[in-house]
């Protein structure tokens, strides 16, 4: 039996796009295997490790929990769209600076988690507990992590 489709319309990291999808595609692998964006890290899939996380309507969602067809009518932002005209945000170059990545498996959706969080104005405690929270890290201990959310807020409030 064919799965049935839907087509559905959304903003794709500031674009919008219209796709005929299976009703019962992940959203994860929409993004990785249809759209190429595979800055999207898949591990768990079960909503544990944080590897997935986008930004829908601004929140943070695990894309290994949502199917593609409830994207419809949403903006998407995935982590191909935090850097502007090659330019790194502010939170991508202090994970650069403050080594915040080993093998960068957990990074794009730490970069997704922080980004909104500055967004909405969290405090660095806040956005600590939350974010490293949520986010599975095998390599760093979360060390430079920190030091990068550190870094990012404190050159924010200057
Ligand atoms: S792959 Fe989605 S939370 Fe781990
Ligand atoms: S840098 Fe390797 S899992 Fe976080």
């Amino acid at each position: 039996m064919t799965e049935p489709t839907k087509s559905i319309t959304f903003t794709l990291n500031g674009s919008e796009c219209t796709r005929t999808v299976p009703v019962r595609t992940l959203l994860s692998d929409f993004l990785r295997h249809d759209e190429d964006l595979t800055g999207t890290h898949v591990g768990c899939e079960q909503g544990v490790c944080g590897a997935c996380t986008i930004l829908v309507d601004g929140t943070p969602v695990r894309s290994c929990l949502m199917l593609a067809v409830q994207a419809d009518g949403a903006t998407v932002e995935t982590v191909e769209s935090l850097a502007e005209a090659g330019e790194l945000s502010c939170f991508q170059k202090a994970m650069k600076d403050e080594h915040g990545l080993q093998c960068g498996f957990c990074t794009p959706g730490i970069l997704m988690s922080v980004t909104a969080a500055q967004r909405c104005g969290r405090t660095v405690e806040d956005t600590e507990t939350e974010v490293l929270g949520g986010h599975v890290c095998r390599c760093t201990g979360y060390t430079g992590i920190r030091s990068a959310i550190r870094k990012t807020w404190t050159e924010a409030s200057e």
